[in-house]
């Protein structure tokens, strides 16, 4: 696109090189399909095998540090944006959710910001589940210094187990708190990251966060008109990898129908 052209709402991607993790899947799936739509090259990341809606694919477990740095190596240069969507519930065990939702997902990133051009942007998938992260500053500065392939010393200081879904909302608080920590760590670069909390969404997902929180999961349900859907996510992520969102950096947008602010006000004591 020529420069000083205003792109059409279906051209806003045009020309950008996006690598999208989880892209097999739910909002993943639907994120990589969003900006090919945009006008991106996508290229597909995932445990599970699947070419739908990517230029390219690739096939990496990225709870596995070493196949995270051979996944770094093979990837292209002058990538422009990095959607970090893949995650899972803590119906897998708790250490698993930890390397996929947070330890993986750091080591992919930084392994990449090499490989990045100028101007990119990183979008990490967190959760509501992380909107309370201030209460864990403490374990959140730990787990920088976390040897991924060897996390079990680390959580079983903090206690982070797979009771009341604990690992999965440490690594979404940590998530939130990493992103906001990195709101300039590459400006010279023009390299922004920020996130993306969505609140209960239909995905495959979805039944397995209903197995392991349970009742949590029931008030969540029982306040909510509806559950998301991965088209009320993917085009906010899609927004985020932009040029058109340039001076957003390091904020966590939740994306849940209201469930934060709910929350929020209840808590402050703002009732309506
Ligand atoms: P999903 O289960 O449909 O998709 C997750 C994808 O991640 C799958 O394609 C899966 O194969 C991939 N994946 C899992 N482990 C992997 C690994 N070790 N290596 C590579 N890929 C792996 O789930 P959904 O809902 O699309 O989840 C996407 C993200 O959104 C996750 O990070 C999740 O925590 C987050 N989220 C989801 C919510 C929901 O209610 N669905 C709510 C809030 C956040």
């Amino acid at each position: 696109m020529a420069a000083g052209t205003i792109p059409r709402g279906s051209e806003v991607l045009t020309g950008k090189t996006i690598v999208v993790t989880g892209s097999a899947s739910g909002i993943g799936k639907e994120t990589a399909r969003l900006c090919t739509k945009y006008g991106a090259t996508v290229l597909g990341v995932d445990v599970t095998k699947s070419f739908d809606h990517v230029e390219e694919f690739y096939r990496a477990d990225l709870s596995d540090a070493a196949t995270i740095d051979a996944l770094v190596e093979v990837l292209p240069d002058g990538i422009d944006g990095l959607a970090n969507i893949a995650g899972i519930a803590p119906t897998h065990p708790a250490e698993m959710v930890l390397k996929v939702n947070l330890f993986g997902l750091k080591r992919l990133t930084l392994g990449l910001i090499p490989k990045m051009a100028d101007g990119a942007s990183i979008v990490n998938l967190a959760s509501l589940a992380g909107l309370r992260w201030a209460k864990s500053v403490d374990a959140i500065r730990a787990s920088e210094h976390v040897d991924m392939d060897a996390p079990g010393a680390f959580m079983e200081r903090f206690g982070i187990t797979n009771e009341r879904g604990r690992s999965y909302d440490f690594s979404k608080e940590a998530l939130i708190a990493w992103t906001m920590q990195n709101r300039w760590t590459w400006r010279d670069r023009g390299i922004r990251m920020n996130a993306v909390s969505p609140g209960p969404v239909e995905t495959p997902i979805l039944p397995e966060f209903m197995e392991t929180l349970g009742p949590r999961m029931d008030d969540v349900t029982r306040i909510m008109d509806r559950n998301g859907t991965p088209e009320d996510i993917a085009p906010v992520i899609a927004f985020l990898l932009s040029d058109q969102s340039a001076w957003i950096r390091g904020t966590n947008i939740p994306t849940d129908g209201g469930m934060s602010s709910n929350h929020l006000c209840a808590t402050h004591g703002l009732t309506d």
